[in-house]
């Protein structure tokens, strides 16, 4: 029986709960700090399991002692930018919420598979990396599979073909300088430019990269959950079944496409080890251009956190 927890029993940690016992793919711990809230959300899940036909358990904690021995554990605790606050003083509040929940998780679950949603996603899960000590496979970070199903959605919308048809990859930091993959993009292996003008493909790129915003400018108090939660879920339904599924993860770079010492979003494989290999494609010169402006982005935010929390520990 596998164990997964969640911590953030939020909109995206309690989506992706749900999600993972209606696909019966493991029993799950959700945990947050604000009292009452995992254990009335996973009651209320446990009660979907009649009417849906699972028998997974769903428990609800404040304390870590629930979560041990997980296989995953998942990330999404923090909070959301709100008027007033800089985008420094977002990523201190998470460094510290992500960094707590990391050497909490870490204690009860050791030999667990990490994956982080929590943003500035790259950066948080750079830090859990440092936090949990564990090798660089167990600590994959989620975006990638999200801006790729976005990149996918407006390319069904604007040629009017099945979703089922449509691949395309998105690689790079999930951000404004992610790097939506065009030339790999196909339906059912016919490149996209067959069916698109370049003018358009410039534009589902743009909305790819605002995929976000547009969804917070619609709810206005919060950010995207559905689609999020369910990318997790692919992520973790390819591990517990160790599947080798190929898709975009924000991992360790170790020299792959030039690039050190940053996570970013590449093409990997994902199986019951979590990240088994990074797959390296040959990319032209613009969009490993672009891919390496995403990583220096993501190293500055690295080095300005380590100085924020630096800051905060003295
Ligand atoms: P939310 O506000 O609904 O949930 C966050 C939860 O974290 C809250 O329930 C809060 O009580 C809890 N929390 C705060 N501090 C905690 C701590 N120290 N320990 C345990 N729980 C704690 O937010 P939502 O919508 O669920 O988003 C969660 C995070 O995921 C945000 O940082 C968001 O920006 C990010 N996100 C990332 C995506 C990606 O593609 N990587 C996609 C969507 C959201
Ligand atoms: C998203 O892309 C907010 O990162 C979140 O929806």
């Amino acid at each position: 029986m596998s164990k997964v927890t969640v911590v953030g029993a939020g909109n995206v940690g309690a989506t992706v709960a749900q999600y993972i016992a209606e696909k019966d793919l493991a029993d799950v711990t959700l945990v947050d700090v604000v009292e009452g809230l995992p254990q009335g959300k996973s009651l209320d899940m446990l009660q979907v399991s009649p009417v849906h036909y699972h028998d997974r358990k769903i428990e609800g904690s404040n304390s870590y002692e629930a979560t041990k021995d997980s296989d995953i554990v998942v990330i999404t605790a923090g909070v959301a930018r709100k008027p007033g606050m800089t985008r420094d003083d977002l990523l201190k509040i998470n460094a510290n919420i992500v960094r707590d929940v990391a050497t909490n998780a870490i204690k009860y679950s050791p030999n667990a598979i990490f994956i982080v949603v929590s943003n500035p996603l790259d950066v948080m899960t750079y830090l859990t990396w440092k936090t949990t000590k564990l090798p660089h496979n167990k600590v994959i970070g989620m975006a990638g599979v999200l801006d790729s199903a976005r990149f996918q959605t407006f390319i069904a919308m604007e040629t009017g073909f099945s979703v089922e048809d449509v691949r395309a990859m998105v690689l790079g930091g999930h951000g404004d300088l992610m790097v939506p993959l065009t030339r790999f993009a196909t339906v059912n292996g016919i490149p996209i430019s067959e069916f698109v003008s370049k003018d358009k493909i410039d534009a589902l790129v743009a909305r790819t990269r605002d995929g976000g915003a547009e969804i917070v400018k619609h709810l206005k108090t919060g950010s995207a959950y559905y689609a999020p939660g369910a990318s997790v879920v692919q992520m973790v339904e390819a591990i517990l079944k160790d599947k080798n599924r190929l898709i975009p993860c924000a991992v360790l770079a170790d020299g792959h496409y030039g690039l050190k010492d940053v996570y970013i979003g590449l093409p990997c494989v994902l199986g019951k080890e979590g990240l088994k290999q990074i797959v390296d494609i040959k990319l032209n010169d613009e969009e490993a251009a672009e891919l390496k402006k995403s990583a220096e982005s993501i190293r500055e935010n690295i080095d300005k956190m380590n100085e924020l929390l630096a800051v905060a520990a003295v």
